[in-house]
């Protein structure tokens, strides 16, 4: 189990719990924090997030790449940026700070 520390758009905080070996996205999208548009597909970027610590935000998947480069001409894309449907939780990720991006 991972406790993300999530902060919305409108600045508030929250703390959501994610299953270890679940996908991160599910979890906020449970929460009603993103959309998720696409279920998972990394095609439409309403799931992005920033990491504040850009080490723990892990490596893009090819496709999550294309989209943070489409992203990137109207959000800010940042070290920390992450499509969270591409994010598998471990316990590794207990504690990790996120905000949820703006969409594009
Ligand atoms: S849910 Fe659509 S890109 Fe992640």
């Amino acid at each position: 189990m991972a406790q993300l520390k999530v902060k919305t758009l409108g600045g508030d905080k929250k703390s959501i719990d994610a299953k270890d070996g679940t996908i991160m996205m599910e979890a906020l999208r449970d929460a009603g924090l993103i959309d998720a548009t696409c279920g998972g597909a990394a095609s439409c970027g309403t799931c992005h997030v920033y990491f504040a610590d850009s080490s723990l935000a892990g490596e893009h998947t090819e496709d999550e790449g294309y989209m943070l480069e489409s992203l990137a001409d109207f959000v800010e894309v940042k070290d920390g940026s992450r499509l969270c449907c591409q994010v598998k939780v471990t316990e590794d990720l207990d504690g990790a700070e996120l905000d949820i991006a703006p969409e594009a």
